[in-house]
């Protein structure tokens, strides 16, 4: 049987990656996969998961399975960390949410509940997206359409081509939006972008979608969370996808929550239990670990406070190396890199061609994916000359 298989082609993300690991250069960049790196170029465990960690393993005196929909502390808070603690629709009682492995896992239970409710929803997705939406959300049955989003020549939204093709939308359709850092773009609605949407939502009837994987990277924890939070003030239905994997560094943990926004308790009830089921068709019940360490950490005050602040000087650290990537850019090359300053998270495209992105891999060892989408929170101190020096020397055709 498994001779009828055929192998695939490396994943476009995970597949550098590993290229990079292998490559013996010693001053090779890694500019792949969005996880935070810090000036030693090391993904860096928070110290307040560290404290909750040791605080864990002290008094854990089970490892007996969670229920399907996850640990009951983390998921109040992440409904708090998520729609803001005076959310009046959490208030009303109208949300519910499941701990997810990830916000992977939160994506596909999202896309289960939505399949279940209209298995003839399609999902409008933006062009481009983060690649892996597709066969997340696809695998369940759900159908594709995308809207204009990122202008290359602008490096900036196209904001009324996007209107024109999600008014395309109806009822029963979902609408996928990134709450904050554009993956892979870094380019955001500003907050009345936001609210224009929203009035198409009323309008059309579709749901919109919220993928909040990046929640604290961009501009802070509430700032970040603004947009979403105005749509869930708005509409009746809304569903997120949040992920614990980069705002609290849990990435191997796979935590994340699916979080639905309904028109009543009831409705939220109903669609709790629809999403329990989802779960355990699909993986049972989530990894522990990630979730007892985010709800400790998330509901402690002291450790909240400590986890805020060394988040907010990653983001910090981020905004900053926008600002030195774009000077050095400007340095070593005669275009204008200061959209770089203006997007937002950990991601950007540097406006290269797919054969200038492998030329970087192949002759100077920087890798970047070939849509040229790098990972800012990859550059430092010690390789930010030779990486502009590098983009200097390929946009000059060397
Ligand atoms: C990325 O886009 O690099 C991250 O979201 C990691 C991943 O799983 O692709």
């Amino acid at each position: 049987m498994l001779d009828a298989l055929d192998k695939l082609p490396d994943d476009p993300i995970l597949g550098l990656a590993a290229a990079c690991r292998a490559d013996p250069n010693p001053q090779k960049v890694d500019l792949t996969v969005g996880i935070y790196m810090n000036e030693e170029g090391v993904c860096p465990v928070f110290d307040a998961v560290q404290l909750a960690q040791r605080a864990l393993i002290e008094s854990e005196t089970t490892k007996a399975y969670l229920p399907p929909a996850g640990d009951a502390d983390f998921n109040r808070a992440m409904q708090a960390l998520v729609l803001g603690a005076g959310s009046t629709a959490l208030a009303a009682g109208r949300v519910t949410s499941i701990q997810t492995p990830g916000g992977c896992g939160a994506l596909r239970i999202g896309a289960e509940v939505i399949h279940a409710a209209a298995p003839g929803a399609t999902v409008w997705v933006s062009d481009p997206t983060w690649p892996v939406h597709i066969p997340l959300l696809g695998s369940v049955g759900l159908k594709f359409e995308t809207y204009r989003y990122y202008e290359p020549a602008s490096h900036g939204v196209n904001f009324s081509a996007m209107l024109e093709d999600i008014r395309r939308a109806g009822k029963g359709d979902v609408v996928l939006l990134h709450g904050c850092c554009h993956n892979p773009c870094g380019a955001d609605l500003s907050l009345e972008q936001w609210a224009e949407v929203a009035t198409l939502a009323e309008q059309q009837g579709f749901t919109p979608m919220v993928d909040i994987a990046y929640q604290g990277l961009g501009d802070g924890l509430e700032q970040d969370a603004a947009g979403l939070r105005l749509l869930v003030e708005r509409l009746p239905e809304v569903i997120i996808a949040a992920s614990c994997s980069k705002n609290l560094g849990l990435y191997r943990e796979r935590t994340g929550a699916s979080l639905f926004v309904t028109d009543s308790p009831a409705r939220a009830d109903a669609v709790l239990s629809q999403a329990q089921v989802a779960a355990r068709r699909v993986y049972s019940m989530p990894p522990a670990h990630g979730a007892l360490l985010a709800g400790r950490v998330l509901n402690d005050p002291d450790l909240r406070e400590n986890w805020e602040s060394e988040l907010q000087a990653m983001c910090r650290r981020i905004n900053g190396l926008r600002t030195s990537l774009v000077s050095k850019l400007q340095q070593c090359t005669d275009r204008d890199f200061g959209f770089i300053e203006r997007e937002k998270g950990m991601f950007s495209f540097l406006g290269l061609t797919p054969e200038q992105a492998q030329c970087l891999r192949r002759e100077h060892s920087v890798y970047m994916l070939d849509s040229s989408r790098i990972n800012v929170a990859g550059v430092n101190g010690a390789n930010i000359d030779y990486l502009a020096e590098a983009v200097g020397k390929v946009l000059q055709g060397h």
